[in-house]
């Protein structure tokens, strides 16, 4: 349909349309002048399509489009005329056309901008974000935006299509103590109290269910007051999903088809083959030392504690008494790694909490059995012997030309400490295709774990994630042992979404929260309202919510969510742009009947500029 300031949209114009007259509405993309002549580039969201303005045909036009810059806005009127012979541009599909200017109006004037906004140049952050407007005009960006729109759409056209319900829940809600740390909104009517952001919607869907809906989602956003990272902002979305009669299995070949329909609507580059990997938590820990594992490369963890429980190298012998373990991995071709190389590794070893680092660099050669400790370049290597590297090499799936990488200690460090080797050494070698995406269902997840700050139990998922039947009796005597059906769906390394079946008796949670150190009386203060729902026929129920944010981020091959939200918060949870936060005015504060206890460095800086 034509519309009142256009006949067509820059981007559609080609050579059929030679000979029409048209109107054009966008932004100056590029100007060029070739001796008199004008051609600008205009751009609106469809494209671009090169505008020419022939000073003596229409010298008006002409005039106006030699005071234009760099994102004036125009108003164009011209005829589509075919490029001449050899003045096509492949590359544009509409580089067969042009459209002569007959009048060129200025709707309005732009001042240059902070950075070219017509080309896909590195710019500083906070600037990117101080001009986000700007920023969203750059292909790359509005690409991703649309990206965004195309996942949420396909999204909820496939839940809709499965008799899913899209229900909104309050942001409002009452503040839980546990999970992350809350974002609050204090109460004008209610002195004194407070609501909290909602860090999901996990409470109100299971509600839901209890009211009988049966199937929810929801584009949820949550709000979680955190540290920040690249896969973290403090307001992001989830994709929250509930279902009532169902169970784990269920739910993952849900999640697994909708990924699977997801990539090939969105991002057919990326094939994703169903089904997806598959493994428990424990399972992933020991190959991996990580619970969001990068499958695509190997570099899989072996244990060779009972190799060199008996060595004559302390760090392995004591670990190994000491009810530790000695793991690690072969870095394929690595023995040529120089003392740098080497050096790194350790610190980052070090860094992730291990004692240190045996490196192990595997020359000469022939085969493993013929290993000596001359071929073995190693700190390690006056108390390891030969036959002990070369069964520890062999375990790990080395060979001459390789280098392996061992830690000693708990399984927490020698995990931690092996995870963060795998990642690094992929990515300085190049192992971790962006062109693949390999996502991995990970269960069984423990229930409870010990927190050693708090000194008491906590929940691994949530509190209202269901142990597994055969586990229940171990709440109180063996909790570390009772596993639960939570959850995770990963992707290259990275945990896209959680969830789990829950909890839907009163007795089960009153039991678990007390295990979380909870009495009844203060069980109730808190979860009162879900013990009191549970009691009026809830039904067996589980969900889980995938982000949206890091799902995108996926598809559009960014590894910084913010690369994939229109406006996000800084590393330190500001926006340059709005200035938010801020201080608010007194008459706001006492309003909200709050007192701001400055920060003392604060409050000291105050008081010197009052004197
Ligand atoms: P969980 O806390 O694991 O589970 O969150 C689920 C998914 O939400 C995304 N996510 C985030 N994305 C960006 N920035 C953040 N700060 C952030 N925090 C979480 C991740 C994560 O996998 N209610 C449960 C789910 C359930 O049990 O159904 C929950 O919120 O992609």
């Amino acid at each position: 349909m034509e519309q009142a300031w256009r006949s067509h949209r820059c981007g559609e114009l080609r050579a059929e349309h030679a000979g029409h007259a048209v109107r054009l509405a966008g932004w100056v993309h590029r100007r060029r002048d070739h001796g008199g002549l004008i051609f600008l580039d205009l751009r609106d969201v469809s494209g671009l399509v090169q505008v020419v303005c022939h000073p003596d045909a229409a010298p008006a036009a002409a005039a106006v489009a030699a005071g234009v810059r760099h994102e004036f806005v125009l108003h164009v009127r011209g005829e589509v005329a075919l490029r001449r012979e050899g003045t096509a541009n492949a590359e544009l599909p509409t580089g067969a056309v042009e459209v002569v200017a007959t009048v060129i109006e200025v709707l309005n004037p732009a001042e240059t901008p902070p950075f070219p906004v017509n080309q896909e140049t590195p710019v500083d952050e906070l600037t990117r974000l101080r001009y986000r407007y700007l920023d969203l005009r750059r292909q790359r960006m509005a690409a991703n935006l649309r990206l965004r729109h195309r996942v949420v759409a396909f999204i909820r056209a496939f839940l809709d299509a499965r008799d899913f319900v899209e229900i909104e829940t309050p942001v409002l809600n009452l503040a839980t103590p546990e999970g992350a740390r809350d974002y609050l909104v204090p109460s004008r009517v209610h002195p004194g109290q407070f609501y909290a952001l909602p860090q999901s919607p996990q409470q109100w869907k299971q509600l839901l269910m209890v009211a009988g809906f049966e199937r929810y989602f929801q584009i949820a956003r949550c709000y979680r007051d955190e540290d920040l990272r690249a896969d973290r902002q403090p307001e992001f979305t989830q994709l929250d999903l509930e279902m009532s009669f169902t169970t784990e299995e269920e739910i993952l070949a849900l999640i697994e088809e909708l990924y699977s329909a997801l990539a090939a609507a969105v991002a057919p580059q990326f094939a994703l083959p169903a089904p997806f990997h598959r493994m428990t938590y424990r399972e992933a820990l020991e190959r991996f030392g990580t619970d969001k594992p990068d499958l695509r490369y190997g570099l899989e963890i072996a244990d060779v504690s009972a190799l060199v429980a008996g060595s004559a190298f302390a760090v392995f012998r004591e670990a190994v008494a000491g009810g530790g373990r000695v793991r690690g991995i072969a870095v394929p071709g690595g023995a040529e790694t120089p003392r740098r190389g080497l050096d790194a590794l350790t610190a980052l070893a070090r860094e992730a909490g291990a004692q240190g680092l045996v490196t192990a660099a595997l020359g000469g050669s022939g085969p493993l059995a013929t290993l000596t400790i001359e071929d073995v370049r190693s700190p390690a290597a006056r108390f390891v012997t030969a036959a002990e590297f070369a069964a520890v090499a062999e375990a790990c799936g080395a060979a001459r030309g390789d280098l392996l990488l061992l830690v000693a200690g708990p399984d927490a460090v020698t995990s931690r400490a092996l995870d963060a080797l795998r990642r690094h050494v992929a990515e300085e070698r190049g192992l971790a295709d962006p062109q693949r995406l390999e996502f991995a269902f990970v269960t069984e997840f423990p229930m409870l774990e010990w927190d050693e700050q708090e000194a008491r139990w906590s929940a691994v998922h949530h509190l209202f994630t269901a142990p597994y039947e055969a586990d229940i009796a171990r709440i109180d005597d063996d909790p570390a042992a009772v596993r639960s059906h939570a959850y995770d769906i990963v992707c290259n390394g990275q945990e896209i979404g959680s969830g789990s079946i829950r909890i839907h008796r009163p007795e089960l949670l009153l039991r678990v929260l007390a295990r979380l150190g909870m009495g009844e009386a203060e069980a109730r203060a808190k979860f009162g309202h879900m013990l009191e729902a549970f009691t009026f026929g809830a039904p067996p129920h589980g969900g889980i919510a995938p982000g949206i944010d890091r799902t995108v981020a996926l598809f559009a091959g960014e590894r910084d969510i913010r690369e994939v939200i229109a406006f996000p918060k800084t590393k330190s949870a500001s926006d340059p742009m709005t200035g938010a936060p801020s201080a608010v005015s007194a008459r706001q504060l006492a309003e909200a009947h709050i007192a701001v206890v400055a920060p003392e460095a604060a409050a000291e800086g105050a008081a010197r500029r009052t004197l």
